[in-house]
């Protein structure tokens, strides 16, 4: 097994999108750029989905437009449907994330489309996207349970994750929306999600709800997991998931990554500056152990 993983900063997006008060876009873009002087090599930037249903992420383009291109770091973009594509692509995105859901109740919540509406929507994309050279990345929301309908059938877990690996997603997020799973329960998912799709294809994208995601992270790298999504000060939650609070934060990770002794070539002291520097911004404490036990003087 690899001792080297790689970590996809979600903080910009997924840490963003829930926060009620509007976050200037020169936050958003020196957010990304203080990550990747941090040294992630891929951070979630922003995501071209409806304004009216997400505010926060209106902007995503002039975010994007701020960045200065790079060949090494990648800044994937959610992108819902066909429109959202387009405007990602003109706004220069070279990889996309498409999120489906195993749970029908929140497919229909977050995107008003039931699971199977949401992959005639894909469809069109991922064709696109292979044509014109831009990677896709693939969400599945719900892995370890739902807000709407509680425990989710492994099968559908499976199911969808193997779809979007076969319609062209190189990765697949699994992702606990609501942190609700508990360390057995993850490590049977990624167990049965690995005879569909190969691991080394599938990432852990853990929300902290329940204080359950290193733990349940542990088991995921134990099966094998090298992809872990994350995100700084342990920001997030998602709209249209109630009560689901940040994901695991990136600097809880990357400690017990390094303890672990698996590499992932972060610079640990400037990770926790940029939490600090967010959560100041935000107006409140980092949302993460490690900040807290290491704040800078
Ligand atoms: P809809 O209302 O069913 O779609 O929304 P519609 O086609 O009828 O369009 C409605 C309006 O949105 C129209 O504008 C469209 O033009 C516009 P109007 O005529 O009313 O002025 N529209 C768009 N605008 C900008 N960009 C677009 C776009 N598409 C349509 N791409 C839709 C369907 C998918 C658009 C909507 O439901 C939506 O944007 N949902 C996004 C929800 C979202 O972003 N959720 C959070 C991210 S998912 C997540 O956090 C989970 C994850 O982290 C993993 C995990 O933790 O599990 C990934
Ligand atoms: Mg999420």
């Amino acid at each position: 097994m690899s001792d080297r993983v790689k970590l996809v900063e979600v903080g910009p997006r997924d840490g963003l999108q829930n926060e009620p008060q509007t976050i200037p876009v020169a936050i958003k873009a020196e957010l990304v750029e203080r990550l990747i002087a941090c040294g992630f090599k891929e951070v979630e930037a922003g995501a071209f989905v409806s304004p009216k249903w997400v505010p926060q992420m209106a902007g995503s383009d002039a975010v994007l437009a701020q960045l200065s291109p790079s060949t090494t770091v990648s800044l994937p973009v959610l992108v819902p449907n066909r429109r959202g594509y387009e405007a990602a692509r003109e706004a220069g995105a070279k990889r996309i994330a498409i999120f489906a859901a195993a749970s029908q109740s929140f497919s229909q919540k977050n995107i008003n489309a039931t699971i199977e509406e949401s992959f005639d929507r894909f469809a069109p994309v991922l064709e696109a996207a292979a044509q014109e050279g831009i990677s896709v990345r693939g969400y599945v929301s719900c892995v370890l349970g739902c807000p709407y309908e509680g425990e989710i059938n492994l099968e559908k877990v499976v199911s969808v994750a193997h779809r979007l690996y076969d319609m062209g997603c190189d990765e697949i997020s699994l992702g606990d929306t609501i942190g609700v799973g508990t360390p057995n329960k993850a490590r049977t998912m990624i167990r049965e999600v690995a005879k569909a799709v190969p691991m080394n294809n599938l990432a852990c994208h853990f929300h902290d709800t329940y204080g359950q995601a290193l733990a349940n992270l542990y088991a995921c790298l134990e099966e094998g997991v090298r992809i872990i999504d994350s995100a700084v000060a342990g920001l997030g939650g998602c709209p249209y998931a109630a009560g689901a609070s940040g994901n695991v934060a990136s600097e809880d990770v990357v400690y017990m990554l390094d303890g672990m002794g698996l590499k992932t070539d972060i610079d640990l002291d400037r990770l926790i500056e940029t939490a600090w520097w967010i959560a100041k911004a935000l107006g409140r404490p980092p949302n993460s152990k490690l900040a807290k036990a290491r704040k800078p003087l």
